[in-house]
């Protein structure tokens, strides 16, 4: 089982939620890579793994920030129907647009992938939103065991 976090972060923020989202993750034995997108050297073959959380910042007025545009066009070209995906960011609400770039990211991967769980953080996260960390998590798990169970039925359909 292949799973992968790809984030952006300036001053930190996101990369403590996706800090967290991972330890979660590990506390369900489920091991996971995690990649800045700058360093991400699978970008053209994102369906190499089972499951992406992506994990960004907004930046402007409700923008994706610019070094994740290239994965998100990655997403858009590539067949992915079957990589089970997240989307978790920070944001200011201080903004009109509260989190827009995770807004963006989920409509695309809801129509790309097989998009399980959204989750939208003000600023750092703080222990009272570790609970919603928590479901996000457990949404991803439980969506790629069933596209497990899946593919598997597909397995014994085609070679029976
Ligand atoms: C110039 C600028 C524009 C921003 N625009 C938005 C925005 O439209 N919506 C939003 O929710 N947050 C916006 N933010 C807030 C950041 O997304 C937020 O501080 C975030 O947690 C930063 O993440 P990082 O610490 O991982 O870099 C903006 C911040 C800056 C500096």
């Amino acid at each position: 089982m292949k799973v992968a976090i790809i984030y952006t972060s300036v001053t930190g923020n996101t990369r403590d939620l996706v800090d967290t989202i991972n330890q979660i993750f590990l506390r369900h034995s489920f091991n996971v890579e995690v990649f800045s997108v700058t360093q991400f050297p699978y970008l053209n073959q994102l369906n190499r793994f089972d499951a992406i959380v992506v994990g960004t910042y907004t930046w402007g007025d409700g923008d994706v920030p610019m070094e994740m545009k290239e994965l998100f066009h990655a997403f858009e070209k590539q067949d992915v129907k079957s990589v089970t995906t997240g989307i978790v960011g920070t944001g200011d609400s201080f903004y009109p647009k509260f989190c827009g770039a995770v807004d963006e990211f989920r409509d695309m991967l809801y129509v790309q992938t097989n998009l399980a769980a959204t989750l939208k953080i003000e600023l750092v996260p703080q222990l009272l939103d570790l609970s919603r960390c928590e479901r996000f998590v457990m949404s991803m798990i439980l969506r790629i065991e069933r596209m497990q169970e899946e593919r598997k039925k597909q397995d014994r359909f085609l070679y029976s």
